[in-house]
């Protein structure tokens, strides 16, 4: 039988702690459950000790999810580790997930301890969050950076308290994959009580080679567990991307010998899933998940891959979710057509309530657009998920605006503040310009546009656009995204939903930053 690697997903915490990417708490559960529905092994949910909003949604999620090991992050300390476990509580099993610094250049200038101080920190966390649970990981943040003899002296007295995966992040990415791979050997090969825990890599992409020395730790360093997000989502250049890891493993099942859980047609909707939600967009030529992943446009392959598939393919595009584009419904389809593809996409809706208002937006749309793909649908749960959020500040009514080759072009937006509606007017250099203009004219947010990027969310003049938008206040940072047919209405939407985010008060900490 082969070995089992964990797939522990952390797109929920190490993910959002990207600038831009916080999401609110409806949105994080339903990733949960999508993450759930892929069958990841371990959710890492959260930081439950961060801010209220993470701790319930961390509750909800540990309340909801049944098939996955839920877990939060907490700090070495009492305080964190006694939140954690307060907000996991709902779940059968759950893991609590602590941490403290050991590299010299951590201990010294952050933390401002020494290592017997660390030693002793780290010991007493693991002591202590063993009355809550005997599902605890311990990791040792900036593990690659720090010395070998000391490092291995925390693990193995963690071990001895009862942590059960010990975890070695490469925190800033600076490993490489052969010395990666050998640092987790060597700790394996000299902690006495090493076979008492599973060890796990958590890698950072800064020299973009997160997965490649995650996998490498795997394969030669003996590690079961691989920390990682949808998309490699993260801070910085991110973390190890799942669908990229999750593949290479299944694809190269001759090589690396492991069985993993993950259900891969769940891998695609997933990634647009966690890019519809963060507005963080995959970029065409990502490995598994891009647009292009799987596109034959040179003549001589697209003549091989009709000749033999296997010519030019390794993997096939059905096996990680995507559709080929399929049309799947159009004006006529009715409700029962709607709900069956539903099932067909696996996509679960709590109530009846759900159903009719999804099926309600998708009748809008098709009378606006002869073909519905599977994008379009998943669009539309995404939209459907943030009207259960429009209780908020902001909310996009309508649009109207005007364009002439050579003349500053008008526009005028019809929106909500509180419930009330008012007319925001303006003229800009620009369609998308003049729109955005027209919202500040009533709210002068003060905010900063840093990104502003509009994607085609299936092909062809009819496709619908999907805008993202960055805002940065006050050293806040927030994403809105918008879709619509009307790439104008588009920025709005995405503009409106950006200052939602800002004007909600959900400030939270950082881990790493404490
Ligand atoms: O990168 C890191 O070191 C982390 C730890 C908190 C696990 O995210
Ligand atoms: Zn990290």
């Amino acid at each position: 039988m082969a070995d089992k690697l964990i797939i522990f997903d952390t797109t929920l915490r190490d993910g959002e702690q990207s600038p831009g990417a916080s999401m609110r708490k409806e949105e994080k559960i339903r990733i949960a459950r999508q993450l759930e529905r892929m069958k990841v092994d371990v959710i890492e949910a959260g930081f439950a000790a961060s801010s209220h909003g993470d701790f319930d949604a961390i509750q909800t999620i540990a309340s909801q999810v049944k098939d996955s090991v839920v877990c939060s992050l907490a700090r070495a300390n009492n305080k964190d580790i006694t939140c954690a476990a307060e907000a996991l509580k709902p779940a059968g099993h759950f893991r609590i997930h602590t941490f403290i610094a050991t590299s010299a250049l951590h201990m010294e200038k952050k933390l401002r301890m020494t290592p017997k101080q660390v030693y002793e920190q780290a010991r007493l966390a693991v002591r202590f969050a063993r009355r809550f649970t005997d599902d605890i990981e311990f990791s040792s943040e900036d593990g690659s950076r720090s010395d070998i003899d000391f490092l291995c002296r925390v693990l193995e007295v963690v071990i001895k308290e009862g942590a059960t995966t010990i975890n070695i992040p490469d925190t800033v990415g600076y490993a490489v994959p052969d010395g990666y791979a050998a640092l987790i050997r060597g700790i394996r090969e000299r902690i006495p009580n090493s076979d008492k825990a599973v060890f796990s890599v958590h890698c950072h992409n800064d020299l973009g080679m997160a997965v490649a020395n995650s996998l490498a730790a795997v394969r030669l360093g003996g590690a079961r567990q691989i920390e990682c997000t949808v998309n490699g989502l993260g801070e910085r250049a991110g973390n190890t991307a799942l669908e990229e890891v999750v593949m290479a493993v299944k694809t190269r099942r001759d090589y690396f010998g492991l069985e993993v859980r993950i259900d891969t047609t769940q891998i695609v909707p997933t990634s647009k899933l966690v890019s519809q939600t963060t507005g963080f967009v995959v970029q065409p030529n990502k490995a598994v998940v891009g647009a292009n992943a799987f596109a034959h446009t040179s003549g001589i392959h697209q003549d091989g891959v009709l000749k033999a598939r296997d010519t030019y393919e390794i993997m096939r595009a059905e096996d990680v979710g995507w559709n080929a584009n399929k049309i799947v419904l159009g004006k006529l389809s009715g409700r029962n057509a709607f709900k069956q593809r539903l099932q067909e996409l696996r996509v679960v809706l709590d109530s009846e309530a759900e159903l009719n208002s999804a099926f309600a937006r998708f009748k809008e749309l098709a009378d606006r657009k002869a073909e519905i793909f599977d994008e379009d649908i998943l669009s539309i749960l995404s939209q459907e998920a943030n009207a259960v959020l429009d209780h908020e500040t902001y909310r996009f009514v309508s649009l109207s605006q005007h364009s002439e080759t050579g003349e500053r072009p008008p526009a005028k937006v019809v929106f909500a503040i509180n419930g009330s509606e008012t007319i925001g007017e303006a003229y800009g250099n620009g369609p998308v310009d003049a729109t955005l203009h027209a919202i500040e004219s009533r709210i002068n947010s003060g905010a900063e546009l840093i990104l502003y990027s509009v994607n085609a969310i299936t092909t062809g003049t009819q496709a619908q656009g999907e805008v993202t938008v960055r805002l940065s206040k006050a050293g806040r940072i927030v994403n809105g995204v918008g879709t619509d047919l009307d790439i104008v209405a588009a920025s709005a939407k995405a503009y409106i939903a950006a200052l939602n985010k800002l004007s909600s008060s959900s400030e939270r900490l950082n881990p790493q930053c404490s």
